[in-house]
């Protein structure tokens, strides 16, 4: 039996299944809704709110993350609730993805311009009787002459080229890429229109840049959100769904092409481009981003040993894929490494250089997996470590990605009153990851909370006793977007960036442990990704994510997986470069090192349980001190 589900306030309509839920609704009639845990009833996120029509009774996570009181007002969780009605839902703005701040630019390293596609503009003789061989001979010969024998033509341009030579008095612009194919002929000289196009597939968002393959210029870049998102907010969540069933694979690498061909329309739209002189397209991300985007299983990524599917770089037909450049032209994927380090690593080597330096570097890459390398040029370590999405926005009660109303910036004064900045300067909605970092980093200097990030301050007005334990009120409602509700820090929010941030220092003493380094030895700290674009790198030390060092010895250095796609897309010197820096990497699987599992522990006191290695931190905090040393060393 089927039932309409309709979805306010756009009036989209779908029939579904009885027993279906409604996000799956929401899913198939295209609602933009949130599902950061990819349905499983953990995150909370796609309240919706029922407007008509008989629902069940509501599920324990309902009750869990929503209340009853709530629910008996109709707010429910898409993702739990089935339709066994007509329904009517209304998803409030703050259960859109929506559209947010994307940070996609990164470090510009300059490069001498050297493509896989050459243009090339000759002038052939025509047949005569005395010379009737064949166009493609002609070609043979003129190339041939240019030390490029043995090349092959694509089945379309063999169709097309007789007529294009002919109308074109036998003056023609080859294109060809690899030094041996021609994917391309076109009248006249048209040596000047070549482009090319590099693609960043973060776990949350998606980045395309147009680049001028003659004079290496970036013409177009633009960001969205991974249109991913809706299957799941982090990688293990996306494996998940995407190995239930082939039909599921296809529907995420659907999704992450038709988002790539959007961004791609937009480039065309806004430059002088035209979608037939875009010749190759660069992909870079972590191993199951890589995977999806190509179709491929990831299912052995999700289990022990982890292993991806491929490893080595690939060329592959862009009209295969479905990527909508010219329908011959090359999409050449970068290669991977093990575990989730995959090919978004890699550029962010090449662009950092950090494989060239003398002295220790330590790059971490932030984000909803972290990739942490450190190392120099004679050799790096790596791992991926799961810090989650809590530094997005999820997982954290009044949590929201960068967009309008979010709270970026927090300061909190001495008699504990707050002060913060929102995104466009709109009154607040929510909390987004650098303002949670901020808020989280000022409680604890001012003595809110403890090193164990327990709320320890009592008879304030901003603190009281809720749902979930105590909450630290940093928005009276009064003040907020919507007036409904105060936006509040609770505990289980604490203990959400403590996790993640436990995760991604663990990561990197791992690596520090595995190598045989201290963290005097480190020179220099980058933080790629959006990430770090807009924390705050004091507050990201007063917390523990980052080590101890002077702020002069931390850079960042943006989007570097993208800055490294547009370094290959640039020139093929880089992609052999690429294959050097897979040699000099070695991967270490956290899930197996018990190094990890101990400074995991450690990590999750703020900063950290050994106070020692946090001299200027510790000189800054007024929180009283509560480290429980139970970790043998
Ligand atoms: Fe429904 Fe996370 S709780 S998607």
């Amino acid at each position: 039996m089927e039932f309409e589900v309709k979805f306010l306030p756009e009036g989209k309509k779908i029939s579904v299944q009885d027993s279906s839920t409604v996000l799956t609704a929401a899913l198939k009639a295209d609602v933009d809704l949130v599902a950061l845990c990819g349905g499983r009833g953990t995150c909370g996120k796609c309240l919706v709110e029922v407007v008509k029509g008989s629902t069940p009774p509501p599920t324990e996570q309902e009750v869990r993350k929503i209340g009853r009181e709530r629910i008996a007002k109709g707010i429910r969780l898409a993702c739990q609730l089935k339709v066994l009605d007509h329904l009517i839902i209304n998803v409030p703005d703050k259960s859109r993805i929506g559209r947010q701040k994307l940070v996609i630019m990164g470090v510009e390293p300059t490069a001498k311009v050297s493509p896989n596609i050459k243009k090339l503009y000759f002038e052939i003789n025509p047949p005569s009787l005395e010379d009737p061989r064949g166009d493609d001979v002609r070609i043979n010969e003129v190339l041939s002459h240019l030390g490029m024998s043995n090349f092959s033509l694509d089945y379309t341009i063999i169709k097309e080229m007789p007529k294009i030579l002919r109308e074109s008095g036998w003056k023609v612009t080859f294109t060809i890429i690899n030094n041996r194919e021609i994917i391309n002929i076109q009248p006249g000289d048209k040596t000047k229109d070549c482009y090319g196009v590099a693609v960043d597939i973060g776990t949350t968002k998606l980045a395309v840049f147009i680049v001028d393959l003659i004079s290496g210029k970036i013409l177009f870049a633009d960001g969205i959100m991974n249109p991913q998102i809706k299957y799941g907010e982090d990688v293990i969540s996306r494996i998940q769904y995407a190995s239930q069933s082939e039909e599921n694979l296809k529907e995420l690498q659907r999704s992450i092409i038709a988002g790539i061909n959007e961004l791609i329309e937009r480039g065309l739209m806004e430059t002088d481009v035209r979608r037939e002189d875009l010749y190759e397209v660069v992909v870079v991300g972590n191993t199951a981003m890589h995977h999806l985007f190509l179709g491929l299983n990831v299912k052995w990524l999700g289990l022990a040993p982890y292993s991806p599917v491929i490893g080595m770089s690939y060329n592959i037909k862009a009209k295969e894929l479905g990527i909508n450049i010219n329908p011959s032209g090359n999409v050449y994927t970068l290669p991977n490494i093990a575990g989730f380090v995959g090919a978004d690593a890699i550029a962010d080597v090449l662009a950092s250089r950090i494989h060239e330096k003398e002295k220790i570097t330590l790059l971490m890459d932030v984000g909803t997996n972290t990739e942490v390398i450190l190392g120099n040029k004679r050799g790096l370590w790596c791992c991926s470590t799961a810090s989650g999405p809590a530094f997005e926005g999820a997982h954290v009660r009044y949590g929201m990605r960068a967009a309008s109303g979010a709270i970026e910036k927090v300061k909190i004064r001495e008699d504990f009153e707050v002060e913060y900045i929102t995104i466009n300067d709109e009154k607040p909605r929510g909390i987004c990851g650098s303002g949670i970092i901020d808020a989280i980093a000022e409680m604890l200097r001012t003595g809110i909370i403890d090193t164990s990030g327990r709320i320890i301050l009592k008879n304030h007005r901003r603190v009281r006793e809720g749902g979930f334990g105590k909450e630290f009120i940093l928005v009276f409602k009064e003040e907020t977007a919507t007036g409904e509700e105060d936006i509040v820090i609770t505990q289980e929010d604490i203990r959400e960036i403590q996790k993640a941030k436990a995760a991604i220092y663990a990561g990197y003493m791992t690596l520090m442990k595995k190598g045989g380094l201290k963290k005097e030895e480190i020179s220099e700290i980058i933080i790629a990704g959006a990430f770090g674009s807009y924390i705050d790198p004091l507050s990201a030390k007063i917390i523990g994510i980052i080590p101890d060092l002077p702020t002069s010895r931390i850079s960042f250095l943006g989007n570097t997986a993208g800055s490294g796609a547009r370094l290959c897309l640039k020139s093929i010197d880089y992609r052999k470069e690429a294959e050097e820096i897979v040699k000099k990497m070695k991967y270490v699987e956290l899930a197996v090192e018990r190094i990890f599992e101990e400074e995991y522990i450690n990590a999750m006191f703020m900063p950290n349980s050994r106070l020692e290695d946090f001299p200027e931190v510790m000189s800054i905090i007024k929180s009283p001190i509560n480290v429980r040393r139970y970790v043998k060393r």
